[in-house]
């Protein structure tokens, strides 16, 4: 069974309050999920892999810990995954970024795949993919799945708000896949929408409604 890890430093649940606030203009909006992504992504590299070095400070030999040869890529979910890219390749800049376009049809929920780039070291690279909603999971299910089958093998994913059902299904359809969250709220509507969410992720990330 895969971990849920719930990322409930201060500063995160302080952003994600006013992510959510119906009132929050679309710039605001953006900035603040960039910054919440950036902080996200510093609880998701918690357990990246160190190596010692030898450094030389001004006063005495140091031995000191770099980051070991693992390398990142970080696979937004098309459209509104996008707005937590630039937030984590501040932390982590050498990423490399592959891109999944997904659209959820309104009526059955189910997620239609219209774009797929990856870097072309994808299955070298420990895969981070991201989107704000996850709901019924399905996006995220078919967008692990998508990975796999392409030869992907090492995938985490990031959300900022999660449904009950939505972490069931992906722990169900990929127990290997780690899911990490700002947020796990009270359930689906029957339009599934997280409630109480924050609404269409993509609309207010885009001002396109
Ligand atoms: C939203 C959201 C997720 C998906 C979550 O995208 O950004 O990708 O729905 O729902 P699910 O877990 O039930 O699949 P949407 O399909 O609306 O596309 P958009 O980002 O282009 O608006
Ligand atoms: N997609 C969204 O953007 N919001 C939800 O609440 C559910 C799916």
């Amino acid at each position: 069974m895969s971990n849920l890890v719930v990322c409930d430093h201060p500063l995160i649940q302080h952003k994600l309050t006013f992510i959510r606030d119906k009132d929050t203009k679309t710039k605001d909006f953006r900035e603040l999920v960039d910054e919440v992504a950036t902080l996200m992504a510093y609880e998701i590299t918690r357990d990246m892999p160190l190596d010692t070095i030898t450094v030389e400070t001004p006063v005495a030999t140091a031995q000191s810990k770099v980051l070991s040869g693992r390398m990142l890529g970080i696979v937004p979910i098309l459209r509104a995954g996008l707005g937590m890219v630039d937030g984590i390749l501040k932390l982590i800049p050498a990423a490399k970024v592959g891109h999944i376009g997904l659209s959820r049809d309104h009526e059955t929920l189910q997620p239609t795949e219209y774009y797929m780039n990856l870097p072309t070291d994808a299955t070298e690279r420990l895969l981070i993919v991201v989107d704000p909603m996850l709901a019924t999971g399905g996006s995220a299910n078919a967008a692990i799945g998508s990975l796999k089958k392409r030869g992907c093998t090492q995938i985490k994913l990031m959300v900022l708000i999660a449904s009950p059902e939505g972490v069931r299904a992906v722990q169900e359809a990929h127990p290997d896949v780690d899911i990490y969250a700002a947020a796990v709220d009270e359930k689906l509507n029957e339009l599934g929408y997280i409630i109480p969410g924050l609404g269409d992720a993509g609309d207010r990330m885009f001002g396109t409604k």
